[in-house]
C-alpha cells in the first residue's frame, strides 16, 4: 500500500523525429516523445519536475498539460515557446482531487495542428492515493490518434479542405496501432481510459457484444457508475469506463456515423469503422469484486458572481462553400477563412478577458456557426450546467469534471467554472485547425 507515499517525479521528456511503419515496406517520418507516445503516470500530491529538449530541426514547440492544474507559466502556453534545440523544465505540484486521465500536447501557435497530426501527444495519468475502482480490473489506456498516409508513406500537408473542417485522416489508431486485438475471459471486467488524441475526428462509439459502463470524464471519476449504450467523444475528450465481456466471440468496439456539420465536399466516411477487437473466450473468468456504487463525491462549484459570454461563429472571407471546393488543394488559410470567438480572432498579444483567482463564473457558450465546436479551457475544470439549443433547456445526466465540451451548432452550453492559479489560460476549439484560424482567446486570471 502506497497510500501515503508522495514524492517527486522526475522524468526527461524530448520532442524529436522518429519513423514509423504504417504500411508495408514503407516508412512514416513523424514526430514522437522520447520516440513514441509515452504514459507518465504520476500521483496526487506528488512534485513533477519534466526535463524537456526540443530536438524538432528548426521548428519551436512547447508542452501544454492539457486539462491539469499546473501554474500558467509551466502550461506550455503560445507565449513560451521552446526554440529547436533548447531545454527547459517544466514544474508543478499535482494537488489533491486532481487524479485524472489528462494528456499533453505542443501549443506553439501556428505549428500545433501540424505538430499533433504528425505524432506529438502522450498521455498523464494521475492516480489517486486510494482507488475505489477494484484493481482486478486493470487500467488499460486507449489512445485514438489519425493518420492520412501519401502513396510514398509520408503525411501530406493540409489541404484548404482540412482547414476548414479540420484535418480527419484516413483511419483511427488505437495506441499506435490499426484495429489492434486484445484477449479476453467470458465475464471478464476491464477499466479502459480512452482518449481522442485526433485534430479533429468525433468518435461516436460503441461497443458490440459488450456492456459499457461510464466511471469518469475529463477530470476523472464520477459520482456513480452510469450504463451506456453508446458515447461521443469528441477532439480532446477522455472517458473512462468499465466494460464487461459477457458474450464469448468477438467484440468490437466500433464507431457510428455523427453530424458534425461539415462543408464543402470530402466528408469521410466515419460510421462502422472497427478501433479494437476483443476476442473472448468460452473459459469463465475468475470472478472479481463488484464495481462500489458510489465512486467519489463531486460537489457544486455554487453560485457564479459573473457571467461571461462567447459567441463563436465562422468566417468564410466572403467565398462561398462551392467555390471553396472547387479552388480548394490551390488555396491557403491567408484568403480570409477564419473562425472567431465574440467576433475576434486569437491574438496572442491581446487579453480577451480579465477574471480573479478563486471566482465562481458561469460561461456562455454560443455556437452560432455551422459546424460544432469542442470548447476547451485551459488550467481548471469546469461542471457543464446546462445546454440549450431551439429553446429547449436540457441539464447534463450526471454532474462531472469536464475540461472540453461539445457545443453543437445552434447550441449554447453554460458551464461553471473557477480558476485557482493566477497567470494567463488560452480557451478555444479543440479542433486544432480552428484553434489555428482564430478561434481561441486570452484569460487574465489575477
Ligand atoms: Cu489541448 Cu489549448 O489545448
Ligand atoms: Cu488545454
Ligand atoms: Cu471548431
Amino acid at each position: 500500500n502506497q497510500s501515503d507515499v508522495a514524492g517527486t517525479f522526475k522524468a526527461k521528456l524530448t520532442a524529436g523525429q522518429s519513423t514509423v511503419r504504417f504500411a508495408d515496406g514503407l516508412d512514416t517520418p513523424v514526430l514522437a516523445y522520447n520516440g513514441a507516445n509515452p504514459v507518465i503516470e504520476a500521483r496526487e500530491g506528488d512534485r513533477i519536475e519534466i526535463a524537456f529538449r526540443n530536438e524538432i530541426p528548426n521548428e519551436p514547440t512547447t508542452v501544454h498539460w492539457h486539462g491539469m492544474p499546473v501554474p500558467a507559466d509551466q502550461d506550455g502556453n503560445p507565449a513560451d515557446p521552446v526554440a529547436s534545440d533548447r531545454e527547459r523544465v517544466y514544474a508543478f505540484d499535482l494537488p489533491e482531487g486532481s487524479s485524472a486521465s489528462y494528456w499533453f500536447h505542443p501549443h506553439p501557435h501556428g505549428l500545433t495542428a501540424k505538430q499533433v497530426y504528425r505524432g506529438l501527444a502522450g498521455i498523464f495519468l494521475v492516480k489517486p492515493k486510494e482507488d475505489p475502482i477494484p484493481a482486478e480490473y486493470g487500467d488499460t489506456v486507449l489512445m485514438f490518434t489519425d493518420l492520412r498516409l501519401a502513396a510514398d508513406g509520408t503525411m501530406p500537408d493540409s489541404s484548404m479542405m482540412d482547414l476548414m473542417n479540420g484535418r480527419v485522416g484516413d483511419y483511427v489508431l488505437v495506441n499506435g496501432q490499426k484495429n489492434p486485438v486484445m484477449t479476453m475471459a467470458r465475464g471478464e471486467k476491464r477499466r479502459l481510459r480512452l482518449f481522442n488524441a485526433t485534430n479533429a475526428r468525433f468518435l461516436r462509439l460503441k461497443f458490440e457484444n459488450a456492456s459499457m459502463t461510464v466511471i469518469g470524464t475529463d477530470g476523472g471519476l464520477i459520482e456513480v457508475p452510469v450504463a451506456a449504450e453508446e458515447l461521443l467523444l469528441t477532439p480532446a475528450e477522455r472517458v473512462e469506463l468499465i466494460v464487461s465481456f459477457d458474450q464469448p466471440g468477438a467484440a468490437k468496439l466500433i464507431t457510428l456515423d455523427y453530424e458534425r456539420g461539415w462543408m464543402g465536399p470530402g466528408k469521410p466516411d466515419e460510421a462502422a469503422m472497427t478501433l479494437l477487437t476483443a476476442n473472448v473466450s468460452t473459459e469463465t473468468a475468475p470472478r472479481v469484486s463488484p464495481l462500489p456504487a458510489k465512486l467519489r463525491s463531486i460537489a457544486p462549484l455554487g453560485e457564479p458572481t459573473i457571467t461571461r459570454r462567447f459567441v463563436l461563429t465562422e468566417s468564410m472571407g466572403g467565398m462561398n462553400h462551392g467555390n471553396m471546393a472547387h479552388n480548394g488543394m490551390s488555396m491557403s488559410s491567408d484568403m480570409g477563412m477564419k473562425f472567431l470567438i465574440n467576433g475576434a480572432s486569437f491574438d496572442m498579444e491581446r487579453v480577451d478577458e480579465v477574471s480573479k483567482v478563486g471566482q465562481v463564473e458561469l460561461w456562455e457558450i454560443a455556437n452560432q456557426a455551422d459546424m460544432d465546436h469542442p470548447f476547451h479551457v485551459h488550467g481548471t475544470q469546469f461542471q457543464v450546467v446546462e445546454h440549450e439549443k431551439d429553446g429547449m433547456v436540457t441539464k447534463p445526466a450526471y454532474r462531472a469534471w469536464k475540461d472540453t465540451v461539445n457545443v453543437t451548432a445552434g447550441e449554447t452550453v453554460r458551464f461553471l467554472l473557477r480558476q485557482d492559479l493566477p497567470g494567463l489560460r488560452m480557451y478555444h476549439c479543440h479542433i486544432l485547425e480552428h484553434e489555428e484560424l482564430g478561434m481561441m482567446g486570452v484569460l487574465d486570471v489575477r
